[in-house]
């Protein structure tokens, strides 16, 4: 893929591409997706295979404005306070499929139910604006690899893939949105932690259920997803021998990243996965990571590290 600086003609290439149906790298405030026409099943085809993912995963589609989000879903009253709240922004909804729909049954794996999230990037939103429909985009990472926080790592991924990045500078938010399902007759339920965090969402909605089909239907939690090529330790107070550590807060070793000197959540999610993905390059064999609260974005961060250290 080759990168272009996110100025207006480059938007406007990028919708060119878009409506041959071809794919782009887009930033968002939590990481770079492979976006793509979500009405197009040949287009969301190519994202699937660029990815190596297995079919049966849906993908999130990107609205720009909730008129767009009201053609694709039904959002009842719960659903519309949280799109108040939270979007533009990292959160995404799995919501009841509208009648008018646009987004194609490969982009929603077959499911009735359809996976929207506005992002709060404003290149983000003028593509898809411009483009004029919900873009299916996926974090744009071969499957079951680190995401991307910035264009260079989007080339990193699938750089033998043909195509243009856009890029926007370092993700902002740098982990994963929020999923919940407000599905009718069910409670609000969370099915992958992500940039809003579980006290945000219960100042909204009141408290969460936890899905136990959580695993099978947001298959992007597969036990070993994000993992690096180095094996890697949670909770570790100092590395053993032979492994390089991630520092957070007062845990630091000098010469070794921190996630966050001030022990600040915020950037330590930020700062995650490329950190690790650093850390990986450099080509150690085991990464041991200093203790993350669970709290506030803790909570998804250490979703991803546990994910990261399961066995594979
Ligand atoms: O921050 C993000 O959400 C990024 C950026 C690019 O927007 N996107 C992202 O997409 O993380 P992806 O495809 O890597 O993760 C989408 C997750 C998957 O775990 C998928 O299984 C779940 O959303 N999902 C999508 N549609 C769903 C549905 N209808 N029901 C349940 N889970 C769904
Ligand atoms: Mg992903």
């Amino acid at each position: 893929m080759f990168v272009l600086e996110a100025t207006g003609p480059a938007i406007s290439q990028a919708v060119e591409r878009l409506q041959r149906g071809e794919f782009v790298g887009l930033p968002t405030e939590t990481v770079y997706g492979l976006a793509a026409d979500a009405g197009n099943d040949l287009a969301v085809a190519r994202i699937y295979a660029a990815k190596g993912r297995p079919t049966f995963n849906p993908l999130i589609a990107h609205v720009s404005s909730l008129d767009m989000a009201m053609l694709e879903a039904v959002l009842d009253e719960r659903a519309q306070r949280l799109v108040a709240r939270f979007w533009p922004g990292p959160l995404t909804l799995v919501l009841p499929l509208a009648g008018s729909h646009r987004v194609c049954e490969l982009a929603r794996a077959g499911l009735q139910s359809v996976a929207l999230r506005m992002p709060g990037h404003p290149v983000a939103l003028e593509l898809i604006r411009a483009f004029g429909g919900p873009l299916a985009a996926p974090s744009a990472n071969r499957s079951g690899r680190i995401s991307p926080t910035t264009a260079q790592d989007v080339v990193a991924e699938l750089g033998d893939q043909p195509g243009l990045v856009l890029d926007a500078g370092p993700a902002r938010v740098g982990l994963e949105s929020t999923i919940v399902a407000v599905l009718p007759g069910e409670p609000v339920r969370l099915l992958r932690p992500g940039g809003v965090s579980r006290e945000a969402l219960q100042g909204v909605v009141g408290e969460l259920a936890v899905s136990p089909a959580e695993r099978i239907e947001a298959p992007g939690q597969l036990a070993s997803h994000y993992a690096p090529h180095a094996r890697l330790r949670m909770n570790a107070l100092t590395p053993e021998p032979g492994e390089a550590f991630l520092g957070f807060g007062l845990h630091h070793r000098e010469g070794s990243p921190n996630l966050s000197r001030a022990g600040d959540l915020v950037e330590a999610a930020a700062n995650l996965f490329t950190m690790l993905r650093r850390l990986d390059a450099s080509g150690v064999a085991a990464i041991a990571v200093a203790p993350v609260p669970e709290h506030g974005l803790g909570e998804a961060i250490n979703d991803r590290l546990r994910r990261a250290a399961a066995p594979r």
